[in-house]
């Protein structure tokens, strides 16, 4: 057995995190956060998004958030795009890679983006096509993978087809997302050799939500696999206002001290990151997810 050496953490706190605060967070104090979790080391900090602002208010200031934040030149900081003009947005307001994001299951589709399937792969094919012609890096989000809210289970094929599909039109990497955490490791491991059919696994992440406790051991199978991109959240925070029943995002804290312990490299420093957790945990005024920061108040 060969775990990957290194693994690069993509922190998506900022934008999973906060999309799902009942309250609208400042401006200044995500900025903060940003900048606390790039002076951790984190490598890569999902800074925001460009949805529409009806339907997700709470990160409406994305603008703001990217050009008041102090942009360290070893951090990628890409944004969430629905379209194309969530990408148009997006490159005005200084975003240098992208993220967009599909789902294998119509019904989450039509409630997360309100169209089906289909339409949305067309949309990923539009701003996939913008962002070549401006030499701007896309990742894809599969959302659902391994269990869906409204249809319930998910056929790996299924994800095999369409992770095939964004990688072909141009993503270079497809995160692989278990929205609502109810993934099991047997089932990861599944839907991983699935899509590995088609896609290198060095162009493949993924995104656990952990509702039910499992993220870390299917992050365990996901590192068996070769995979060596991980998303996670500080302090656990995250959620999809649109799937019913999503919590947070496994804890980056929690990630990267499972990766310390085998030996994994990841570039962060894990005291900076509980102190990045403690202050937004604070700023929002409800308690960490993050069970090492838990252990470490003490
Ligand atoms: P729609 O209402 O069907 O859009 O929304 P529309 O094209 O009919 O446009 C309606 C209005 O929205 C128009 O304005 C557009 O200009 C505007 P009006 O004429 O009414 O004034 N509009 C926009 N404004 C700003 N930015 C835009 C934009 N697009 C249209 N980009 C749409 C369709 C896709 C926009 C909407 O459904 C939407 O924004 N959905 C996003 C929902 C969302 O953010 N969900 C959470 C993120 S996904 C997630 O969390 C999962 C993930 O973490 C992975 C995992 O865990 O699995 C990534
Ligand atoms: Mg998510």
């Amino acid at each position: 057995m060969s775990f990957p050496r290194r693994v690069q953490i993509v922190d998506v706190s900022p934008r999973d995190g906060l999309q799902n605060e009942k309250e609208i967070v400042p401006v200044n104090i995500k900025i903060e956060l940003i900048n606390r979790l790039a002076a951790a080391g984190v490598p890569v900090i999902e800074v925001a998004s460009f949805v529409s602002p009806k339907w997700v208010p709470q990160l409406a200031d994305g603008a703001e958030v990217l050009s008041g934040i102090k942009k360290s030149s070893n951090v990628r900081y890409p944004v969430l795009v629905p379209n194309l003009k969530g990408f148009e947005n997006a490159v005005a307001a200084g975003a240098q890679e992208v993220a967009v994001f599909t789902t294998p299951s119509e019904q989450f589709s039509q409630k997360n983006t309100n169209c089906s399937v289909g339409e949305s792969v067309e949309r990923l094919r539009e701003v996939v096509a913008a962002a070549k012609q401006k030499s701007i890096r896309v990742r894809a989000y599969l959302s659902c993978v391994l269990g869906c809210p409204y249809e319930g289970a998910m056929h790996s094929k299924k994800v095999a087809e369409l992770a095939k599909i964004v990688y072909e039109m141009g993503c270079e990497e497809v995160s692989l997302g278990d929205t609502t955490g109810v993934g099991t490791p047997l089932k990861t491991r599944e839907m991983i050799d699935a899509v590995s059919k088609h896609i290198p696994i060095k162009h493949l992440a993924v995104h656990f939500h952990d509702t039910y406790g499992q993220a870390l051991a299917n992050i365990y199978v996901a590192l068996e696999t070769g995979i060596a991109i991980v998303d996670s959240s500080v302090a656990g925070l995250g959620g999809c206002p649109y799937a019913k029943g999503a919590t947070g995002n496994v804890a980056t804290e929690d990630v990267v001290y499972m990766l310390n312990g085998m030996g994994i490299e990841t570039g962060i420093d894990l005291q900076k990151l509980v102190e990045a957790g403690r202050y937004i945990s604070l700023q929002l005024g409800h308690p960490t997810q993050s069970r090492v920061n838990r252990a470490w108040s003490g």
